[in-house]
């Protein structure tokens, strides 16, 4: 069974892209995955500064980093600010990736190399947080990861989900089981358990 990570780059109440890594984990678990829910508003996780962190790695980024590392499948569900993606996944990634000095396992290598990644988006807008997802895509070949070619950008985001979270149009439903199905696929060959 494929371990698959999911989370949102919001930490907003209401969010359109938590809303819809809820569906995608939903659909991906009737397809088989164990899937986590990783809500990053649960993570003391600072802005990241190298002076800080000369001081020591902050407990959660640790604890980030083995979530990551425990999950050979990624789904990131982004927003778009000023088209690009948030601040918040930014700091994220950037702690997650930064070596620790002298650790035992975080000392030599990141936990994004050879993570299998889907990528999907979502926006009141009309593209659906697109643009986000053409500046993620770089960052985390950067990092190595598989980055699954089939994405999904939910557009008009504020009509796109029922009272209980669900995606309302097949369409949707269509779009994100893709993506789920490309990350289950890739993982199990890339990853075979
Ligand atoms: C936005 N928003 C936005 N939307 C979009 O489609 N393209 C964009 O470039 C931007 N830019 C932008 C900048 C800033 C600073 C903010 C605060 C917002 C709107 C954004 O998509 C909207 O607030 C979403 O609801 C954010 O995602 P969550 O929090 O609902 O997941």
């Amino acid at each position: 069974m494929t371990k698959l990570l999911i989370f949102a780059g919001s930490t907003r109440q209401n969010s359109f892209n938590r809303r819809l890594a809820h569906a995608t984990a939903d659909l991906a678990r009737a397809a088989g995955a164990d899937v986590t829910h990783l809500e990053l508003s649960t993570l003391d996780i600072p802005l990241y500064n190298a002076d800080l962190e000369a001081t020591g790695t902050p407990p959660d980024v640790m604890r980030l980093k083995d979530i990551m590392d425990a999950h050979p499948a990624w789904i990131i569900v982004s927003p778009e600010y000023n088209g690009s993606y948030t601040g918040l996944l930014k700091n994220t990634i950037d702690w997650a990736s930064s070596p620790v000095k002298g650790h035992p396992v975080w000392g030599g290598r990141d936990p994004f190399a050879g993570k299998v990644v889907g990528l999907l988006s979502a926006s009141p807008g009309a593209l659906g947080g697109l643009r986000s997802l053409s500046h993620l895509n770089p960052l985390l070949q950067n990092l190595q990861c598989w980055i699954c070619p089939k994405q999904f950008a939910l557009g008009r985001a504020g009509d796109a989900f029922d009272e209980q979270g669900a995606l309302k149009s097949d369409a949707h439903r269509h779009s994100a089981q893709a993506v789920v199905d490309q990350v289950l696929w890739a993982s199990a060959r890339l990853h075979p358990v």
